[in-house]
């Protein structure tokens, strides 16, 4: 049985993606922030039979990454695949011009630098595993080639996510480790706040979770087709 772990794995995408790995014989390791939610996503992913454990894990908190880590530590088959999916801040009242760095600093810890600390933590336990994946949630607002002065904590956070995923993939090639950058696409969770299903948009993701070994990797991709970085 193959394992993925879910950041942000509550509600929207990540749930979504939680039922689509589980519906497909994935253990879903479920990374969520708060306790109660935690606890209900766990409920719901086992009520459809899925094998599901909450993990608590705040991308913005580095010892509670580090202690979803060795967690897996103890699991047998290690790591299959980690989706870096926990995002905030699609600020689209704001602009570059005036922005809250409050803001643009949150953004960049949990989005970026979260995704990135996460990866690491994670890294030793992907490594034990025959076809280890890494699924980085983006989003065309990170796109170099149409970058505008909207939603400028959001889309830095994006493109440093992009930015990482080259990274890592130039990096981890040697040890089969695929690993792309996914736009889900303009999806109705509450950050995109109208959109097409939640299903659709995450297809996508579990597309990127489930490549063959002779898969791409370093890619930027939506519904499995690539897109301009
Ligand atoms: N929806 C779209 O149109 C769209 C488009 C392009 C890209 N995306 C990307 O798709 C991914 C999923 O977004 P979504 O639309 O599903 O958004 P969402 O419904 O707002 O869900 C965001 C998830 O991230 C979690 N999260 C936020 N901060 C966290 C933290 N510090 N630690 C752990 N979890 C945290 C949230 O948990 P809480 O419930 O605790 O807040 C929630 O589970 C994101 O990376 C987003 O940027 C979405």
């Amino acid at each position: 049985m193959k394992t993925v772990l879910i950041t942000g794995a509550n509600r929207g995408l990540g749930l979504e993606v939680a039922h689509q790995l589980g519906a497909k014989g994935f253990h879903v390791l479920a990374g969520i922030r708060n306790a109660e939610a935690g606890r209900r996503a766990e409920a719901l992913l086992r009520g459809a039979g899925i094998r599901a454990d909450y993990v608590p894990l705040d991308m913005a908190a580095p010892d509670m990454i580090a202690a979803a880590a060795d967690m897996i530590a103890g699991m047998a088959g290690g790591l299959d695949v980690l989706i870096n999916n926990a995002a905030v801040h699609y600020d689209t009242h704001q602009r570059v011009g005036a922005p809250d760095f409050a803001i643009v600093e949150e953004a960049l810890a949990i989005n970026t630098v979260g995704a990135w600390r996460m990866t690491v933590a994670a890294l030793p336990h992907l490594l034990r595993s025959e076809a280890p994946r890494i699924v980085n949630v983006s989003s065309e607002s990170g796109a170099w080639s149409s970058m505008t002065g909207t939603t400028p904590a959001y889309s830095l956070s994006k493109i440093g996510l992009n930015a990482l995923t080259r990274m890592m993939a130039s990096e981890f090639r040697g040890d089969g480790i695929l690993v792309n950058a996914v736009c889900p696409g303009w999806t109705a969770t509450d950050m995109g706040g109208g959109g097409r299903p939640v299903p659709e948009g995450a297809r996508g993701i579990v597309w990127a979770a489930t490549l063959p070994d002779d898969g791409p990797t370093g890619g930027f991709f939506r519904d499995g087709k690539p897109i301009d970085w």
